[in-house]
């Protein structure tokens, strides 16, 4: 197929490419690299080995939008393209409606005008709100979102299912990303996060290159088994394929379909840093803090309905994920 990718050249958007591309199938761009670099997209091609035109179009760009579909008739829409940080999202709360909301209604309207009728959304672990007990299966109820992030999350997930009530021409996957982290094995391409990172894999890696003094490590006086937060980490890789595989239920004409991607395997922030040090032998210095507000002790997914009707199951482990997070941050202290 011929894959429209919106934030293609974005952290996961790009390890997408590459097993899109493995898969058979073919890639246009469309990213407006406010929160990526262009070097992210050649490096994809050096991967490949196949050539991916990148246009610099944001998503609230009709004209843009159009001439790129004009040029390349597509046959599906991966749609990455979005603003992510969840603190960002609090101070900017508009900017995050009018980039995530308004730029996800105006791709619809020029994916319709062209005649695509078939998307893969990136949703959020985040629309669960605060879950009440995990595994968290996809019939758990959507929940209270903590932040305006998850807010235009959780409401893209809404338009595009009333968009497929409307008119059941259009198939819809939704899919419910847990705690994407690692970079791809070749240490070409990885996360790449501006400034101060939010999240806790970047940041360890920072540390461990040098950049940063020491992980704050936000609390450890959860409910847990060593009182820090247990979240479902999955391999970047992992989670690209799942999108490989989401096109194919496309292809069955699944309608609306909604799956969480995780491994189903819950990790704390300790063990996480303690397995970073043992397979890369190096030192991550860390303090406890306070807990951050709107964290959740615990969060990890059942990811059984997308093995069951995608036939896809997290292959690599958190051992891998260290490896290979540390692979491309010692590469590329610098980013792209
Ligand atoms: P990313 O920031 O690396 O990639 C997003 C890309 O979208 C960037 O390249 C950015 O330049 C581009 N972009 C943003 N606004 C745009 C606009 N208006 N027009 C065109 N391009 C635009 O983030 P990522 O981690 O690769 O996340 C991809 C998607 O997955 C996002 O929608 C994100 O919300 C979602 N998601 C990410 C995580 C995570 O932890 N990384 C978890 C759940 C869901
Ligand atoms: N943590 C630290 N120190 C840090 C960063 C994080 O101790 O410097 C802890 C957090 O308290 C939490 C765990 O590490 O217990 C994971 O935190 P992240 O910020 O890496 O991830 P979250 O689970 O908070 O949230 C991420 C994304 C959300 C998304 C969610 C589910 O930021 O947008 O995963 O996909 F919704």
């Amino acid at each position: 197929m011929k894959i429209l990718v919106t934030g293609g050249a974005g952290y996961i958007g790009s390890h997408t490419i590459v097993e899109l591309i493995k898969a058979g199938h073919s890639v246009i761009i469309t990213d407006n690299l406010c929160n990526s670099h262009k070097n992210a997209v050649a490096r994809v091609e050096q991967i490949t080995g196949t050539s991916v035109p990148l246009y610099a179009a944001d998503i609230r760009d009709s004209a843009a939008l159009s001439r790129v579909l004009d040029e390349h008739p597509a046959d599906a829409c991966i749609h990455f393209a979005g603003l992510k940080s969840v603190g960002e999202s609090n101070s900017h709360p508009c900017e995050y409606y009018d980039n995530n909301i308004s730029g996800t209604l105006n791709l619809i309207s020029v994916l319709r005008a062209h005649n695509v009728k078939n998307i893969i959304f990136s949703s959020s672990a985040t629309v669960y709100g605060i879950p009440e007990k995990s595994p968290v299966t996809e019939d758990c109820p959507k929940g209270i979102c903590t932040n305006p992030y998850g807010w235009t999350k959780w409401m893209a997930e809404q338009i595009l299912t009333d968009l497929h009530n409307a008119d059941p021409s259009w198939n819809i996957v939704l899919l419910r990303y847990f705690n994407p982290i690692g970079a791809h094995p070749s240490g070409l391409i990885g996360e790449n996060p501006n400034g101060i990172p939010n999240n806790l894999m970047p940041y360890i890696t920072q540390v461990a290159v040098g950049k940063r003094e020491c992980l704050h490590i936000f609390g450890n006086d959860y409910d847990t088994p060593d009182g820090t937060g247990v979240r479902d980490y999955i391999h970047v890789v992992d989670l690209a394929r799942g999108h490989v595989k989401a096109l194919e239920a496309i292809k069955r004409n699944c309608g609306v379909a909604l799956y969480n991607l995780g491994t189903g395997k819950g990790c704390s922030v300790l063990e996480l840093v303690k397995t970073f040090e043992a397979v890369n032998h190096v030192h991550i210095p860390y303090v406890i803090e306070p807990r951050r507000a709107g964290d959740v002790a615990v969060c990890y997914s059942d990811p059984g309905k997308a093995e069951r009707e995608l036939g896809w199951k997290a292959e690599y482990g958190i051992e891998e994920m260290c490896r290979d997070s540390w692979n491309w941050q010692k590469n590329n202290p610098q980013g792209y």
